[in-house]
């Protein structure tokens, strides 16, 4: 039984990650990307929130890619690659295998010991598979050295990860990931819709607050990996939907006046001043659509559920 992974790591040492989050802390309005959010522990929190009752798009999915696999399969090319951006627990990525039969799998993710944990066990569960792991940050170009040219690629990009890019840079990542798609290639991407803002809300305010230590972790996170003196707990998480602009925005806010102090530099934060940590966008089926085909893509076929809270979009490139 074949249960070797395949591992390489693109991420480097990431040399500026200290520099990044340093320009953030001091920029207004204060920010921290939310690919800040994915150590080990919040990767781990983040699939706690995948479970919550109130958490609508992990199960929304699941249920539309279970339906959908094989029409996708039909559309996909042969003995594709099967390649997923930001692959966390790669437990999605398992309603397509049985119907793609992929000639092997790529999982890219920027949480390298969760990746590892991950793809062993996907190469556990499915024997037959060839599986390779890439720790990589997408959210910066890739250089990869997996699949090798001219091999047929299926990117699978789920969860609506694309919905925390603004939509400007959503194309820019479309567009960059389009040498990786290769002639031909095929991209499934899950996009969260727009609807009820008393669904999403409550989605990204769960009354048991795993949310909120979900938000509060990139603190902890700059506590242990980066030496900062921050007091996570004196931040409050907040998390409203912005309607005119489809999105959920994410903040850690300053109970009272305090300090971060990170990297030789102290930021002072006033009572009530908000720390940016995460968009996440909702579109309409036409919206995405549009931005697919902004970037270059054909977009060929969508899959929603009955309510119409979740899409599934096969995009292509041509030959
Ligand atoms: C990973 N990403 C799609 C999640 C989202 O819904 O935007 C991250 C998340 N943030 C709060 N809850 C979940």
């Amino acid at each position: 039984m074949r249960t070797a992974v395949r591992f390489y790591d693109a991420l480097g040492d990431e040399p500026d990650a200290l520099g990044e989050l340093l320009a953030g802390l001091a920029a207004r309005p204060r920010a921290i990307a939310p690919k800040f959010f994915y150590d080990e522990r919040g990767s781990e929190l983040f699939e706690a929130i995948c479970r919550l009752p109130e958490y609508y798009p992990t199960r929304t999915e699941t249920a539309i890619l279970r339906q959908c696999a094989p029409a996708i399969a039909e559309r996909a090319p042969r003995r594709a690659v099967l390649v997923e951006l930001g692959s966390g627990a790669s437990e999605k990525v398992r309603l397509l295998l049985d119907a793609l039969r992929p000639q092997a799998y790529l999982g890219i993710d920027i949480s390298r010991d969760f990746l590892r944990a991950a793809t062993r066990r996907l190469a556990h569960d499915y024997p037959w598979l060839a599986v390779h792991a890439a720790c990589a940050d997408f959210s910066q170009p890739l250089a990869l050295r997996y699949p090798p040219p001219h091999v047929p690629r299926l990117l699978f990009f789920p969860g609506s990860s694309i919905g925390n890019f603004t939509p400007e840079e959503a194309v820019a990542l479309l567009e960059r990931l389009r040498p990786l798609v290769g002639p031909g290639g095929g991209f499934v991407v899950g996009v969260d819709l727009q609807k009820d803002p008393r669904v999403i809300r409550a989605a990204y305010n769960d009354a048991r607050g795993v949310t909120a230590a979900f938000n509060r972790n990139v603190l902890y996170r700059l506590r242990r990996e980066y030496g900062a003196k921050v007091d996570p707990e004196r931040f409050a998480h907040e998390a409203v939907y912005n309607e005119a602009l489809g999105r959920v925005e994410m903040y850690l806010v300053s109970c009272g006046e305090q300090e971060i102090r990170l990297g030789g530099r102290t930021f002072v934060f006033a009572p009530g001043e908000r720390l940016h940590t995460e968009y996440s966008y909702k579109y309409t089926i036409e919206g995405f659509q549009a931005l697919a085909r902004t970037a270059g893509y054909r977009a060929e076929a969508v899959w929603t559920d009955a309510r119409g809270y979740f899409s599934v979009h096969y995009l292509s490139l041509p030959q």
